[in-house]
């Protein structure tokens, strides 16, 4: 049964006041802002000031409300938030991915002890509706892999760039101006956010709690114009793509990357801030989730989904995580890259196993390298693929390792929609 919502928001920034909208303009599902504590108090509102406060316990000490709204851009601050709220006993919401990503099981922890429930639907691809779906829907399916575009503000980039022809630091701003990017953007373009939202989407997946400084994430802030002829000579787009997969019945594993998509991929024609999730089951097969991925109104979409859920008293189960079978997160794989650098040492050093081709990029001059390097390895030198100014594309074929065994892997394949 329905119960009378009364919230306490955090945050009235770009998630926040896009909430607020949605709410107002929602028919059928009546639910009270009672108060919204945010940081600046010297910032113009567009609404009263009555309703806002600068001190979090207004929120959390006042017994009225019932269900805590965390849509702050703080991660540190957000955990105090969010945790107090649940062990106060309130149920919260939140969009904070990087939050949940790394506190995940001890805010699982949290919610089981004291009976209380946290959602966040909001913090993984926007408003595409993936983790009630992996929870409900794919219960007992016998899920594969799940993969695709989780971050709207790279993508938005990419397709500047690429399809546009727009200089990179030029579609950056756009991203900034229009609300996609995240305050702090390299959380974008270096594949974190994307990472946070995989980590996530693995645990409901996999019922794995991968820890993110465990997990590689090599993002698009070294793109060279370069790059983009490179994958234009071969057919190809480059694309920010999330993975989890599947290795065999004990494993799983999980990376972002830029990828280069043939014209046949699905991902190829995703563009500009929208998210894509592909999902890879034994039964039901392939499936694809095309939606909006940041911005106020589509994210606020998807709070607005947990609110009213919540006053049905949904919480997620964590179904993957109790089944009997667990998985364990493997780095048993090697990838298949192409690898752009200035940096004649890291070719050698890197640790390829393979190589099948060596070039000069005709038009920053600078070398490439396509062959496969352990994800291991990957990992050791993600520091320095940045720091040097290279770029990594994986092209979506990866090996993976068993013993002396080694068994290829398409992960690009199209998924035949
Ligand atoms: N933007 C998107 O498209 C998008 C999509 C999905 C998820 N998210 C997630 O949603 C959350 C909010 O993002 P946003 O884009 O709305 O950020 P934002 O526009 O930068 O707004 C952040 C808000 O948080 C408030 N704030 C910061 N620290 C605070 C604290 N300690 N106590 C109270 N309020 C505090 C700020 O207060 P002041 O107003 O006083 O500065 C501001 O209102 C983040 O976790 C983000 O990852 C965003």
């Amino acid at each position: 049964m329905e119960h009378q919502v009364k919230i306490g928001l955090f945050g009235f920034g770009c998630v926040g006041q896009g909430l607020y909208d949605v709410l107002s303009q929602s028919r059928g599902f009546r639910t009270t802002i009672k108060r919204i504590v945010v940081k600046d108090p010297s910032k113009k509102r567009s609404l009263p000031a009555s309703m806002f406060a600068y001190d979090k316990n207004e929120i959390l000490n006042d017994p009225e409300i019932n269900l805590v709204v965390e849509l702050i851009d703080n991660a540190k601050d957000a955990y105090e938030i969010v945790s107090t709220a649940l062990r106060n006993g309130k149920n919260v919401v939140s969009a904070n991915k990087k939050m949940i990503a790394e506190n995940f099981e001890e805010l699982v922890r949290l919610q089981h002890e004291f009976g209380t429930s946290l959602l966040y639907e909001a913090s993984s691809c926007g408003s595409i509706p993936i983790l009630r779906n992996l929870e409900e829907y794919y219960d007992n399916e016998l899920l594969r892999a799940v993969s695709g575009i989780f971050n709207g503000s790279s993508n938005y980039i990419l397709t500047k760039v690429q399809n546009e022809h727009l200089d990179y630091a030029t579609a950056l701003r756009q991203a900034q101006e229009l609300g996609f990017a995240e305050s702090d953007p390299t959380l974008d373009v270096e594949g974190f956010d994307a990472k946070y939202k995989l980590v996530i989407i693995t645990g409901h997946t996999f019922g794995v709690f991968a820890r993110p400084e465990d997990v590689l994430n090599l993002g698009i802030g070294n793109l060279a114009v370069g790059d983009v002829e490179f994958a234009q000579s071969r057919g190809k787009r480059i694309r920010l793509v999330a993975n989890t997969f599947q290795l065999d019945d004990q494993r799983i594993s999980l990376f972002v990357t830029p990828r280069l998509v043939a014209k046949d991929d699905q991902l190829y024609n995703v563009n500009n801030e929208y998210n894509a999730v592909i999902l890879e089951a034994a039964f039901s097969d392939k499936q694809l989730f095309v939606g909006k991925g940041a911005g106020g109104h589509p994210t606020g979409s998807a709070v607005l989904s947990d609110i009213s859920a919540n006053a049905y008293h949904y919480r997620y189960e964590y179904k993957k995580y109790h089944q009997q079978a667990r998985f364990t997160y493997s780095t048993e794989i090697e990838l298949e890259v192409y690898l752009r650098s200035n940096d004649p040492v890291l070719f050698d050093e890197i640790g390829f196993t393979s190589i099948s081709e060596r070039g000069i990029n005709y038009v920053s001059g600078v070398n490439y390298v396509i062959g496969t390097i352990g994800l291991k390895d990957l990992i050791r030198h993600r520091e320095r693929i940045n720091a040097s100014g290279s770029f990594l594309a994986a092209t979506g074929e990866v090996i993976v390792l068993d013993g002396s065994r080694k068994e290829r892997k398409q992960l690009s394949e199209s998924v035949g929609i």
